[in-house]
């Protein structure tokens, strides 16, 4: 009806998309067909089917073995794409896009075709769709901190074109303190920062990705509520939550949408958007998240508003960046 049409035609910024997310199995076939790569699964139907997790890195395996197919500049340009297209439909006028490098190089696949392909989607998108993306390197926090600042040393010739760093990947036991100085580094060179964190992890991970990597907005954040004097600081700061509905039920990180605490979060006056996270995996794209998060929390339209409000805020586009995205 009128809330949903409203919700779904709204302009919206998107600030938590990875792009190894956005991958579906139609096109993971496609691609392993052209390049060659074979699949442990017979049918776009199997691979699906395989889409149950039980945590974040229930997930994580197989979204590293979907990846797998990407080895082409024209892999990740049609990738991009893809995501693109669905952000317009789902009147995204802004998208701050995720990308995992460390998952292709160390398959062998050169920095260079990995943000050759995704800058070229982002660039054309701007004229062909009306989207402004830009994008945000993530580090995998697995990993050392030693191949991280590998990373940022190879990403530094295309310094121009990504805006940012980010942190994600298997988050309890991998605390933000492991790559402080890969963050001090990035934001030397005049790099945003943002990181996951109080997805599965502890308030404290909260704490840390602010005053340890300086992180300008957390990537979920949704662990916050258990920590009073943390949901203060991040009230009164504005530090902005980019906040995943369909992922974190996936994740089973709440047990239902009916008992997500965006309503609370919003509630205690934090600046808390929607995003899709991995909308391959995860049953759903932007719009998707707001109509069945709406639907589950009762949500109306001054919710809408403020959830939209919140991303142009929480958005690194430029001053005038902005006011032409709203
Ligand atoms: N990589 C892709 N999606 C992620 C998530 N939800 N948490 C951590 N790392 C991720
Ligand atoms: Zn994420």
């Amino acid at each position: 009806p009128a809330l949903e049409r409203l919700v779904r035609t709204m302009p919206k910024a998107e600030l938590h998309i990875h792009i190894e997310g956005s991958l579906e199995p139609e096109l993971i076939f496609v691609l392993a067909q052209r390049n060659g790569v074979s699949l442990p699964y017979p049918s776009v139907e199997a691979l699906r089917a395989a889409y149950a997790f039980t945590d974040l890195q229930s997930f994580l395996d197989i979204y590293y073995a979907g990846a797998g197919v990407l080895v082409t500049e024209q892999d990740f340009f049609d990738m991009a794409w893809a995501y693109l297209e669905r952000a317009r439909a789902d009147g995204i006028t802004r998208a701050e896009i995720f990308f995992d490098p460390q998952t292709h190089t160390e398959r062998g696949v050169p920095f260079s075709t990995v943000i050759g392909g995704l800058a070229r989607a982002c660039d054309e998108a701007r004229g062909a769709l009306g989207v402004n993306a830009a994008l945000i390197l993530c580090f995998l926090r697995h990993l050392s901190e030693e191949a991280a600042l590998a990373t940022l040393e190879q990403a530094l010739p295309y310094r121009d074109r990504f805006i940012g760093v980010g942190l994600d990947s298997s988050e309890v036991g991998h605390p933000p303190e492991k790559f402080a100085r890969v963050f001090a580094k990035a934001r030397d060179l005049g790099l945003r920062r943002v990181a996951h964190a109080g997805e599965e992890g502890p308030p404290a991970y909260i704490r840390s990705a602010l005053d340890v990597l300086h992180a300008e907005r957390i990537d979920h954040g949704v662990q916050s509520l258990k920590d009073p004097a943390l949901v203060a600081r991040l009230k009164a700061e504005r530090i902005p939550l980019t906040v995943c509905p369909l992922s974190n039920v996936k994740l089973c990180v709440f047990e239902d949408l009916s008992r997500h605490n965006l309503r609370e979060l919003l509630d205690a006056g934090l600046v808390a958007m929607i995003n899709s996270d991995d909308p391959a995996y995860f049953g759903g794209y932007l719009n998707r998240n707001f109509v069945e998060t709406f639907a589950a929390l009762g949500l109306d339209a001054g919710h809408a508003y403020r959830l939209a409000r919140n991303g142009f805020e929480a958005s690194f586009a430029t001053p005038e960046e902005k006011a032409a995205d709203i």
